[in-house]
């Protein structure tokens, strides 16, 4: 018993120690910084809805309709939000403005593409998916196409960062097409390894970092939580799907950073939206969010859609206040749940690798 104040002032003095020796750490990286520390001048963006800010240009899809943007820019933006997603957050993190749309490439002046661009499109994933945009791979082929075709300057290119969204698309079309519980894992699997083919190839074509985005809690979407009227998450779904995708991921991308070539830059960062929703859904009140897990804008009914109108009548109603609901509709969240996401992904220094070297 004697030996336990012992391991007290031991553990006292470790602390100690190393307190000092942080301290002294801090005054070297800052100084470090302050002579080194680059501003990153684009983001290049990859993947779905989450990140997409426009490349849909067809009035087929809600996100192209009322009430979609209501909240920012004021009109349908192609966000599938009220407002921003994540794209929006991430660029005011860099202090990059919200880079333009690839579809739209053409009919900007060149000042407009500074920022670096958005090749997202809603609804798509690694594989094939039940939206027929272009899939990732087509994605990175179209960044590496505008850099050949030098509408993007390759000057910048090593300030920019990337990021990449995988909201799990791939996984709805897989239960659409019926695919067996037992063959889950494997699938799982192979997106992620596919998700690895595609940040190397990004990483080559010469951005500094890539920020590679997890699985949120795919069964605490209203799309999922519908079944007990927006009550409860879908633990299933949270234990076997999206767990085992982000141990996967967060594996594989351990390894990667591990890569010789890369000299311990750790190159590639998760950003943990499964911390940061979870974070947001069980403490809603701390974030100023009232209404959690029900979506603002519902279908009148089961066979509507957020966004639906049938001959001039509209088949949803709205929530009086989008800024203190999180989930605009059945798969995405408001601008005020975005918000809450990026304050989140502060608070926890999510993104403080982005400036390392
Ligand atoms: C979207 O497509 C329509 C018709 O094809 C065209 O008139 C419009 O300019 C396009 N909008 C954008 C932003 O590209
Ligand atoms: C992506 O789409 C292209 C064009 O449809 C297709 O050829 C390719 O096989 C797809 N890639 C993957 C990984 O599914
Ligand atoms: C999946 O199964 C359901 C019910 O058995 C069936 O109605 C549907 O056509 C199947 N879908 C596909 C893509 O095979
Ligand atoms: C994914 O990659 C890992 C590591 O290379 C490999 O062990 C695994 O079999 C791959 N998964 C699939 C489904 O191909
Ligand atoms: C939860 O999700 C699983 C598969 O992801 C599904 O089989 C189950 O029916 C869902 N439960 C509810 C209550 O919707």
């Amino acid at each position: 018993m004697d030996f336990f104040p012992f391991l007290l002032s031991f553990i006292f003095i470790i602390l100690h120690l190393s307190g000092q020796r942080v301290v002294q750490g801090e005054v070297d990286i800052q100084r470090h910084h302050h002579h080194h520390k680059e501003p990153i001048t684009k983001l290049f963006v990859f993947g779905d809805s989450y990140a997409d800010t426009g490349n849909i240009n067809s009035s087929l899809v809600p996100s192209r309709n009322e009430p979609y943007g209501v909240t920012f820019p004021g009109k349908p933006s192609g966000r599938f939000s009220d407002g921003r997603v994540l794209t929006d957050y991430i660029a005011k993190y860099l202090k990059v403005k919200s880079p333009a749309s690839y579809t739209v490439r053409k009919h900007l002046a060149p000042h407009h593409l500074k920022n670096g661009m958005n090749f997202a499109f809603g609804g798509t994933g690694v594989f094939e998916t039940l939206n027929q945009g272009p899939n990732m791979t087509t994605q990175i082929s179209f960044f590496e196409k505008a850099i050949e075709d030098k509408v993007l300057t390759t000057s910048n290119i090593r300030k920019s960062v990337a990021l990449v969204s995988i909201a799990g698309n791939d996984y709805t079309f897989y239960n659409f097409k019926n695919g067996s519980i037992q063959g889950l894992p494997s699938f799982i699997s192979s997106v992620v390894n596919q998700t690895i083919k595609n940040v190397i190839r990004i990483k080559e074509l010469g951005v500094k970092k890539v920020i590679i985005s997890n699985l949120q809690p795919v069964g605490c979407l209203p799309s999922e939580t519908v079944s007990s009227s927006f009550k409860e998450c879908n633990e299933t779904s949270n234990n076997l799907l999206v767990a085992y995708h982000n141990t996967l991921l967060t594996e594989a991308v351990t390894k990667l950073n591990q890569q010789i070539k890369y000299h311990s830059s750790s190159p590639f960062i998760v950003l943990d939206l499964y911390d940061s929703f979870m974070s947001v859904l069980k403490n809603p009140s701390t974030y100023n969010i009232k209404n959690e897990l029900e979506p603002c804008c519902v279908g009148v009914s089961s066979n509507y859609f957020c966004g639906m109108v049938v001959e001039k009548v509209k088949k949803y109603t709205v929530c009086e206040n989008p800024k203190s609901a999180f989930f605009w509709d059945l798969g995405h969240p408001t601008d005020a749940g975005w918000r809450a996401v990026y304050t989140r992904l502060r608070i926890t220094n999510a993104l403080k690798q982005i400036h390392d070297h």
